[in-house]
């Protein structure tokens, strides 16, 4: 196999010098430029596997070169050397489409594993490669276009944070950003932020020296470490207690980490995304997350679109799950009627695809013959609305299996006949959805009326007509 080239851009000699020496070592060849001019003339006369550039140069900004690679050369992986301390340019460059950065002093070993991971992304395979356990199904243009900025992500080492409703697929996205990277072959692990007691949260994340505390029997490894050239997926990092988020946001500044009761600090290799269904820049406003981290995680964010704003993806991802749930209990997969697909096709799905994986799993074990109808569906529905509501459980019990997830189903014509007339029943369900809605968004109407699916012109009229309206 040939030898990869790699450019690098200094005007320091040192710089360009200590690099070089360390990237023939790793059986690479090296070609410098000590200026933006030079290096874009070297583009041009010859292929490269990596470009190191760094951020001030004397006709320019790395930054420019880095938007010039993106633009003539977008299979080329970029990184930039950064002075110390400014994780500001580091951020910027990542935004601009740099695959990663390394802080001066040019730390070898941090050097070494940069250069491993960037090379194996330059050999990764085009748009061609799909994944195979994760795939993300959807042909709406949401969709679409989340895949397509999905498989551009996964090259680079940016972290990203990744928003969306409950179930909507926020975990299903990370992998998918693993699994089509250059971290494919190393551990993705998904940590529930919510999950870990507190008092375990720093030995859990960083790992602890044996006799560091009472308990810490032997040496355990963290997280990090057991992320190692990997990816470690956040989930629900807008549960992060404060004292775990300056910890966290070291780890990623400074990539290295501390076990509980050890000296030194080890380096790591870990590329980071997180997810919340929360919005995370609420909880920065109101000060339970730290604006600082914030800036770090959220240097690209992608969101997971609701299912009722792809509706025309319902039948598609039905289809998928229906195969996906028979194929499990090695039974033939049943089909849906037209009119169940209809009831679905109509249904608000607050809680996304994963509702609809509950709900298809609970017909699939109702319907006869091997057709689901709208009755299987359990959808309680009658001729003038659908009146079946699942809420949105905030707090959701991370361990929470999709059979429990059913018994939190809330059915409103149970209380039915408490009503004079199904025009209040409907009415006060209507209320119910709306306040739910509202107070999620803290009665932001804008937000509220995008959640619900509605005009924000619809969401006015209802409000008045409830007399909720506060205008
Ligand atoms: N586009 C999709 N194609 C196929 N399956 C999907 C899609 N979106 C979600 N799913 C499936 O729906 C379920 C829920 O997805 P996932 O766990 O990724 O959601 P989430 O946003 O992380 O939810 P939560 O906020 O509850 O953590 C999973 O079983 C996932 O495989
Ligand atoms: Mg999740």
């Amino acid at each position: 196999m040939s030898k990869k080239r790699v450019l690098v851009i200094d005007d320091e000699p040192d710089i360009r010098e200590l690099v070089e020496i360390t990237l023939g070592r790793m059986q690479l060849d090296t070609d410098c430029a000590e200026n933006i001019t030079r290096a874009k003339q070297l583009l041009q006369q010859q292929t490269y596997d990596l470009c190191l550039t760094d951020m001030h140069l004397p006709d320019g900004n790395g930054l420019d070169l880095v938007e010039f690679i993106q633009q003539h050369f977008p299979r080329l992986p970029v990184a930039v050397i950064t002075a110390h301390g400014s994780i500001d340019t580091a951020i910027e460059s990542m935004k601009a489409g740099a695959f990663d950065f390394i802080s001066k002093p040019v730390d070898l070993n941090v050097l070494r594993k940069l250069v491993n991971t960037a090379i194996q992304s330059s050999q990764l395979p085009g748009n061609e490669k799909l994944p195979t356990e994760s795939f993300i199904i959807g042909q709406s243009k949401a969709i679409q276009d989340l895949t397509r900025s999905i498989q551009k992500l996964a090259r680079s080492q940016a972290p990203i944070y990744i928003s969306g409703e409950s179930g909507s697929g926020k975990e299903l996205v990370a992998r998918s950003i693993h699994e089509l990277g250059p971290r494919a072959s190393k551990p993705f692990i998904a940590v529930n932020c919510g999950a870990i007691p507190r008092e375990l949260m720093e030995s859990e994340f960083f790992g602890h020296k044996k006799g560091s505390f009472t308990g810490a029997h032997q040496d355990k490894l963290g997280l990090f470490q057991a992320a190692e050239g990997g990816t470690l997926f956040f989930d629900e990092v807008a549960d992060l207690p404060l004292d775990m988020q300056v910890k966290l946001l070291r780890a990623i500044q400074e990539k290295s980490v501390r076990p509980v009761g050890a000296s030194e600090e080890l380096v790591t290799d870990v590329r980071i995304l997180c997810a919340t269904h929360k919005s995370l820049e609420t909880e920065v406003k109101e000060s339970r997350f730290r604006q600082d981290l914030f800036y770090r995680l959220n240097v690209i964010q992608l969101s997971v679109p609701a299912l009722r704003q792809r509706r025309e993806d319902i039948a598609l991802l039905a289809t998928h799950l229906l195969q996906k749930i028979s194929s499990e209990m090695q039974l033939p997969a049943p089909k849906l009627s037209n009119a169940a697909l209809q009831t679905l096709n109509d249904y608000y799905f607050p809680g996304n695809v994963r509702e609809l994986e509950n709900i298809l799993e609970r017909a699939f074990t109702l319907c006869e013959n091997d057709e689901i109808d709208v009755g299987d569906l359990q959808l309680q529905t009658d001729q003038t609305s659908f009146v079946t509501f699942e809420k949105i459980e905030n707090n959701k019990n991370p361990n929470q299996t999709n059979t429990e997830n059913k018994n939190n189903r809330i059915d409103y014509p149970a209380r039915c006949a408490e009503y004079s007339s199904l025009d209040d029943y409907l009415l006060d369900v209507e209320k119910e959805i709306l306040c739910d809605a509202l107070e999620k968004v803290r009665w932001n109407k804008t937000l509220a009326a995008k959640k619900l699916g509605i005009t924000f012109r619809s969401l006015r009229y209802r409000l008045q007509k409830l007399g909720l309206d506060d205008e």
